[in-house]
């Protein structure tokens, strides 16, 4: 199979790159630097080398055997893989802080391979303190700046590119563009991956790794632990046993739509334990919205882990831990807005030899694309995330069974309404909530005093922040009008009109 090899050095943007190389439908693998030996570099049909937060010339800065640029393998270096490609050939690399650039600039390029289609000034994005300042014997500089002599190199014969720049991120004008000519104009690619290839390989190779073996998964009914589950099952068959916790806690109806798809349609091994009166218990007035979190969390854990005692040891635990996830638990000291439950706090509590994280590498669109391979449900697919502690950091105030009923039937008609709009794929999340506050209605001739619910619908790449969605007045007018007749002890429904900050997208 034609793949590129992203060599990590050390970047931030490390899988954006091996992302930005998938949506041109070649397969692409990061790996470490130093786990790749020379002989490898063979069965790709291109290299990028990373980014990196190292100047070349420290001692502990990443490096690699310089026969790399001899293999025939086409190499792009991005930033540090730039400076460091020039490094290996003999280039001579400035450390100046004075120089330092960082954001846009604007690009000058000469006409190359890599740089087919491109105007002659444009702009790039830059974020480095060393720089190029000669090329190496062999190279010839195609692009610069107003202060970096040597932002694009190139030796074309060996084919061989360097940019000082990062063409992956979006603020870099031309460089998908950039991209695109590496793979198909250097490199030669057919671009002929899809996601069919990704989950047939990961099939393929699970099953030679796990065969025999006993596999768990926690499964929430979310995308990610959902396709994580069924590629495995996929894999592995009856040795997959999923537990899936029931805590009351979900949507109208969601509970029983997880265990039918996974039992009926997929005929998989599944514990659903409902435990929604021993959640209710623990919640009973709890108001505060950390300490529900927590009692959540930690519920979940402890009936998860009676669950598994019963199953006794097993080999591997998987989890749906994707891209996303693994840079924010990268994120160092972020201050904690909202302890979020998820089921990361489960292996210390198993039994197991290994953790399997199917789609690790994955962005949340292609694990959509990758569960709708999978034959997992289009309505399943498409879910809007839904927080691990679920509708209890939506009824605000204390917890009762009473209040999740109403909840869930007017939440059900809004996203009814949603869905029938044709807005239910286009709204990132958007969902009820019920207050604890009440106010005067009048039904018939009769005065009322109920609850008042909230909708709340946002529009947002990556949830770190998001905006309230400009939904159109009639969906509004039916969700509010259907509400408030529709489901008994509602009087009022307001829209929620804040942002992300200064709001959060949850109301706890
Ligand atoms: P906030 O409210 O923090 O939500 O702006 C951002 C996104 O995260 C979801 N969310 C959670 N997801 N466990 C999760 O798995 C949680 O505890 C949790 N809390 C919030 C929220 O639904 C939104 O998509």
């Amino acid at each position: 199979m034609e793949k590129i090899l992203v060599l990590d050095f050390g970047g931030q943007y490390n899988q954006l790159i091996a992302r930005r190389v998938r949506e041109n439908h070649v397969y692409a693998e990061v790996r470490p630097f130093s786990k790749v030996p020379l002989e490898e570099i063979r069965d790709y049909a291109g290299v990028i080398f990373t980014g990196g937060p190292n100047s070349v010339y420290d001692e502990k800065s990443p490096h690699y055997d310089p026969a790399i640029l001899n293999q025939g393998v086409p190499v792009l270096g991005i930033c540090y893989g730039h400076q460091l490609m020039a490094w290996m050939a003999g280039g001579e690399i400035c450390s100046a802080g004075s120089v330092s650039e960082y954001g846009k600039v604007t690009f000058r390029a000469d006409a190359c391979a890599l740089f087919e289609g491109l105007p002659e000034e444009s702009v790039c994005w830059m974020s480095h303190t060393d720089y190029v300042r000669t090329a190496p014997a062999g190279f010839t500089v195609v692009g610069r700046t107003d202060s970096c002599p040597c932002a694009a190199m190139c030796d074309a014969e060996r084919k061989l590119y360097g940019v000082q720049f990062h063409p992956e991120v979006t603020h870099t004008e031309y460089g998908k563009q950039i991209l695109r000519n590496f793979l198909f104009n250097v490199c030669g690619c057919a671009g002929d991956w899809n996601m069919e290839d990704f989950v047939a390989n990961s099939i393929a190779k699970y099953r030679e790794q796990l065969t025999g073996k006993k596999v768990l998964c926690a499964l929430s009914g979310g995308v990610d632990s959902s396709v994580a589950a069924v590629l495995l099952h996929k894999a592995v068959g009856k040795n997959l046993t999923c537990v899936f916790v029931d805590h009351g806690l979900l949507r109208k109806d969601e509970g029983d739509m997880v265990e039918r798809t996974f039992r009926e349609r997929f005929d998989m091994e599944i514990i659903r334990v409902n435990a929604q009166q021993r959640f209710l218990d623990k919640l009973s007035g709890v108001t505060e919205p950390e300490r529900k979190r927590k009692i959540i969390g930690e519920e979940f854990i402890r009936v998860f882990e009676e669950e598994a005692r019963k199953i006794g040891k097993v080999n591997y635990l998987v989890q749906g831990t994707i891209y996303p996830d693994v840079i924010e638990s990268g994120a160092g000291d972020a201050s904690v807005i909202k302890s979020h439950h998820n089921v990361g706090g489960l292996p210390s509590v198993v039994d197991f030899d290994e953790i399997i994280e199917p789609l690790r590498t994955l962005f949340k669109d292609e694990v959509r694309a990758a569960g709708l391979e999978l034959g997992i449900p289009a309505d399943l697919v498409w879910r809007q995330p839904f927080p691990g502690p679920g509708l209890a950091i939506r009824v605000l105030g204390d917890i009762t069974a009473e209040k999740l009923d109403i909840l869930r039937e007017a939440d059900a008609i809004f996203r009814e309404e949603m869905a029938a709009a044709g807005l239910d794929r286009t709204t990132s999340q958007y969902f009820a909530v019920l207050t604890d506050s009440r106010s005067v209605g009048v039904m018939g001739d009769a005065r009322t005093y109920g609850c008042t619910v909230v909708l709340r619908a946002v529009t947002t790449d990556d949830f770190m922040t998001a905006d309230w969605t400009r939904l159109p007045y009639e969906v509004l007018a039916r969700a509010s009008s259907r509400i408030t007749n529709e489901v008994k002890g509602i009087t009022r429904v307001v829209y929620d009109v804040t942002s992300k900050p200064p709001a959060t997208v949850e109301w706890e």
